[in-house]
């Protein structure tokens, strides 16, 4: 590991606002803040998480706009952690924590509708492995353990693969076989720059404008973005 990475993890670990347990503490098995996030944040806000965080822009720019809300970046990269970590030092957001996981065992973490908002931004498409992508049907069981009714799941990705899967095969798989929920579309963009934005005001505007860092290396490769948004209703 190169010497800025190794700086990096030692800043990251002197951080309150970052937790990095260790896998044997989560490893089937509660994580100490499981159904009590609320007294971690001090307050009795919604939760919202950016899956796959990376650098964390989205759990920035959120928390910076949504002081309403609490905000959770997670990812298995420590050192990516880092920037939106210190970034969140330098601004004083009390509202926004990071958490290095892997986001498989997110049910060891969260309770019951105790989130209300999931973000997945630019995830890998794992084009070869369809049970690691984060909308396969596997991780959609996976957060209607912690996600509330009447909560909503954003997907914004460059990749035509992840997009059209996520809305043609694993979302209607998800339908198709579970028997209390249902996902519910709420918007579909293959354009968000172009054409979805137009569609928002305020903050959410902003926010859908936020360019996180893989985002924008596949801008400067022409690719276009796509923005898919749903609610989890009960049946
Ligand atoms: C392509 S990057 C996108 C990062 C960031 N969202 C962005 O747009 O710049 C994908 C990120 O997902 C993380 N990741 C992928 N699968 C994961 C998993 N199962 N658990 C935790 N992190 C994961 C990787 O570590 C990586 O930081």
């Amino acid at each position: 590991m190169g010497k800025n990475k190794l700086k990096k993890f030692a800043k990251v670990k002197d951080m309150d606002h970052v937790l990095e347990p260790p896998f044997s503490e989560v490893l089937n098995k509660d994580f100490r803040l499981k159904g009590k996030w609320k007294e971690e944040f001090g307050n009795d806000n919604p939760i919202v998480l950016e899956l796959a965080c990376g650098k964390g822009e989205y759990s920035v720019g959120m928390g910076e706009r949504f002081p309403e809300k609490n905000f959770i970046g997670i990812d298995i990269k420590g050192a990516r952690m880092f920037s939106g970590a210190a970034e969140v030092e330098e601004k004083g957001l009390t509202n926004v924590r990071f958490l290095r996981t892997k986001i498989d065992m997110i049910t060891s973490f969260f309770a019951q509708d105790e989130v209300e908002e999931i973000w997945i931004l630019f995830a890998d498409p794992q084009l070869r492995r369809a049970r690691k992508r984060l909308t396969s049907w596997l991780f959609l069981e996976r957060y209607i353990q912690l996600l509330k009714p009447g909560g909503t799941l954003h997907l914004k990705s460059d990749s035509d693969d992840l997009y059209s899967y996520t809305k043609e095969e694993s979302i209607p798989e998800f339908n198709q076989k579970n028997e209390h929920f249902q996902w519910r579309q709420d918007f579909d963009t293959n354009r968000l720059y172009e054409e979805g934005i137009n569609a928002f005001d305020g903050r959410m505007k902003e926010v859908l404008n936020i360019r996180t860092f893989y985002e924008q290396m596949w801008l400067q490769q022409g690719k276009s973005i796509k923005y898919l948004k749903y609610t989890l209703e009960k049946r």
